[in-house]
């Protein structure tokens, strides 16, 4: 059964990693690219420009960028993202940055791929609004649209599954790495303080953190992409979480594990943004989460010292990193353009960029001969 799995996942998944297109940063694996929806230059700059296309909704104000914001490493900084009118959503927004490498998307993981993931936002009432024949009647009255399809795709018809593959490719050139931890775990033994080491030792030790947000060289995501009930949202929401997919009465209240990549830099926290700070947090696992029936067997009270929570936030400090976005990477063909710089831009250069509304640069997305 494992053996066939494998087998199953490693056909599925072309390593053809387009070294060219996305510059995987310090840390992380080749990204795993679908064997139907191999990744062109042409493909990730559709994406690119469907991301911040806000006649993906409704009513034309809400594009996927408007939760997943470039300059808040792709979440949200507030609990619950605003959709159309303004309205709140469900929960609170996942950073997008190496949602690549995920196992299942989202918090109840409804979705195991980048392209049925798109279905998603787009239907729901209070986020976009819309629909698939919304999306592809929007799309095939813009002019400035069916040159990019041809691009992409070799003729100028729009359709749904374009449209997810091509918002699939740009997603899978959103990474996120080179963290002062990863520089440490690649042998630069100063990139981390004393306390952020002991933090690591904590974190993989008496703790117990790492049993879920899954850290290894080979798998160095922070989470294990599986489900859990921590009991944060327990006995005063109604959502279930894993429950509402499986209805399998062990998933109560479970929730995907959240990567803790960038995760001092992307408050507040848990699927419903109820934790503003990384010490709320640290202290609802030092007291062992909330108690109900279906809490995880792996959380119990820790009783940490005040060193200790000291500790473990200045290791998650440690997680904030480089983000590989930049704004029109994937335009092709790839030799008619300056090649990316080697140097990944950190926050703080992505925050210096001029804060336009959309990246998309009025023009530079047209056609090249
Ligand atoms: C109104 C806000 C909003 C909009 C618009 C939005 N998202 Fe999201 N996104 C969220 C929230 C909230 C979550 C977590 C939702 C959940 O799990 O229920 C999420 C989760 C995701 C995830 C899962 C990440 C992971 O690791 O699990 C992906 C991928 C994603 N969004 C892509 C998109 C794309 C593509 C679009 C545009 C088509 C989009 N989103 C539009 C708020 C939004
Ligand atoms: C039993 C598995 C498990 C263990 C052990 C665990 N976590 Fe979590 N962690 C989760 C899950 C699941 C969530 C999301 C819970 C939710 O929103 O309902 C989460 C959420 C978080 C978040 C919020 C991230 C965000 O972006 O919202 C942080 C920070 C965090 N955990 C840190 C830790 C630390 C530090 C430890 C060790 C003291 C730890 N976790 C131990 C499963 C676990």
């Amino acid at each position: 059964m494992g053996a066939a799995l494998a087998l199953l996942i490693s056909l599925s998944y072309a390593r053809t990693a387009p070294d060219d297109q996305v510059n995987v940063p310090v840390g992380l694996p080749p990204v795993p690219y679908p064997a139907d929806n191999p990744s062109t230059p042409a493909k990730v700059a559709l994406g690119e420009k469907l991301f911040f296309e806000t006649g993906l909704s409704s009513d034309r104000t809400v594009s996927c960028a408007s939760c997943h914001k470039p300059d808040h490493f792709f979440a949200d900084q507030v609990a619950l993202s605003k959709g159309i009118g303004g309205h709140d959503g469900d929960h609170n927004s996942v950073s997008i940055l190496n949602a690549a490498y995920a196992t299942h998307l989202l918090w109840d993981g409804r979705s195991i791929t980048l392209e049925d993931q798109v279905r998603y936002p787009v239907a729901h009432p209070r986020e976009m609004a819309s629909s698939k024949e919304g999306v592809v009647k929007f799309l095939s009255g813009e002019p400035s649209y069916g040159p990019l399809f041809r691009q992409a795709f070799g003729d100028e018809a729009v359709s749904w599954e374009r449209v997810t593959k091509a918002i699939g490719s740009f997603e899978r050139t959103l990474l996120t790495g080179n963290s002062a931890f990863d520089r440490y775990q690649s042998g630069d033994g100063t990139a981390l303080s004393p306390a952020a080491k002991r933090g690591f030792e904590l974190f993989r030790g008496a703790a117990g953190c790492i049993q879920c947000h899954a850290y290894s060289q080979a798998h160095p995501f922070f989470s294990d992409f599986d489900f859990h009930n921590t009991g944060v949202s327990w006995g005063r929401s109604s959502d279930l979480g894993r429950y509402e997919i499986t209805k399998a009465r062990e998933d109560k209240g479970a929730f995907r594990t959240p990567s803790l990549r960038n995760v001092a830099a992307t408050a507040p926290y848990m699927h419903d943004g109820r934790m503003t700070s990384l010490r709320e947090v640290v202290d609802f696992y030092s007291d062992g989460g909330t108690k109900n029936p279906f809490l995880d067997e792996k959380i119990k009270p820790l009783n940490l010292s005040e060193r200790d929570k000291a500790d473990l936030i200045a290791f998650l400090e440690s997680l904030t990193g480089d983000v590989s976005y930049r704004p029109h990477a994937g335009l092709g063909p790839i030799s008619a353009l300056p090649a990316p710089p080697k140097e990944m831009p950190g926050r703080a250069a992505l925050l210096q960029r001029p804060q336009v509304k959309s990246p998309r640069h009025d023009g530079a997305l047209e056609p090249h001969p």
